[in-house]
């Protein structure tokens, strides 16, 4: 099979919205129906890391029909859009650049995508606000489909032991963070937090990371590639607020993917006693790694 998922449970099930889940950790588009090229660009995200975001800015400064289609639908999923079960797309027609999307670990990526040299951007974000706006979108589904919302602790236990879509949050980013530190030239690696803080600064380094440049004429033009893709413009996208991301876990509205929009909101909705659970394990698991901010 392409992929080895079976999701339409996702987020569904009347006992919690993890225990279908634990397939998508295994999710890999195998080797055999998909091979990358070296001018392949792969964004490369958890869930509710800045996804939407980190999309946005090749997008908007394409000719995709940002407003009217929307980063999701501009660049796909392997693993919900794609490679859906049953269904093998042809990928050989499209022009380079292709652009991609993954939720699936680093170890799960096809193996050509690292042989082959391609680009792979990696977003990540402060875990405890990753967790309460996965907690709020598993809630959207939930509700739309009559289930009890959980509580938003109920969800951090999950998330602590690991049963996420995608594996445990930390070791989805070392696998990144590590693979970044192994081919720099290959990987980049941000923090949506470093992104609400620069931008602009973002805009740039991703541009000259897969070899477009902005010269020093087209300041304005980044300015304005960075309005286009903030919160509050595209949240007002016509895709925003009529389009839907159709996926093997079913239509998501588009509107979904757009919450707050910003860092430590987290502080809303954790108890101390859950925040600081979740800062142990991040010390635990990122000490020495070069991954924690203090070092
Ligand atoms: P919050 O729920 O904290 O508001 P993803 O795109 O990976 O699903 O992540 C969704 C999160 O990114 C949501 O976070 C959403 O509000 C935020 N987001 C979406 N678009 C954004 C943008 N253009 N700028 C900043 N944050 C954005």
């Amino acid at each position: 099979p392409a992929l080895s998922i079976s999701s339409s449970q996702l987020y569904r099930h009347d006992k919690g919205w993890h225990s279908s889940l634990s397939p998508m950790v295994g999710t890999m588009v195998a080797d055999a129906c998909f091979t990358a090229r070296p001018s392949d660009i792969v964004v490369a995200t958890l869930p509710k890391s800045g996804t939407t975001w980190i999309k946005a800015l090749p997008v908007c400064s394409s000719d995709h029909p940002f407003n009217s289609l929307g980063p999701h639908e501009c660049i796909k999923f392997f693993e919900y859009q794609l490679y859906t079960e049953n269904k093998i797309p042809d990928l050989d027609e499209l022009p380079d650049p292709r652009l991609f999307a993954t939720h699936a670990p680093f170890v799960s990526l096809p193996r050509s995508i690292l042989a082959s040299g391609c680009k792979i951007v990696y977003v990540c974000r402060d875990p405890k606000d990753t967790l309460v706006s996965h907690w709020s979108f598993v809630n959207k589904f939930r509700i739309r489909e009559g289930l009890e919302p959980l509580s938003v602790e109920a969800v951090a236990g999950f998330f602590c032991d690991g049963v996420m879509p995608f594996g445990p949050y930390w070791d989805h980013v070392l696998g990144y963070w590590r693979a970044h530190l192994a081919h720099p030239e290959q990987v980049l690696f941000f923090r949506y937090e470093e992104m609400s803080r620069d931008p602009e600064a973002h805009a740039r380094r991703l541009a000259e990371f897969v070899g477009r440049p902005f010269s020093p004429e087209e300041d304005g033009a980044v300015d304005a590639i960075v309005k286009l893709c903030s919160f509050d413009h595209m949240i007002g996208l016509q895709a925003t607020k009529s389009g839907k991301m159709h996926a093997v876990i079913g239509a998501v509205d588009n509107s979904w993917f757009f919450r707050r929009g910003v860092v430590a909101d987290w502080q809303n909705h954790l108890s101390p006693e859950t925040a600081r659970r979740i800062d142990a394990i991040t010390e635990d698991r990122f000490r020495g790694t070069g991954l924690l901010v203090s070092g």
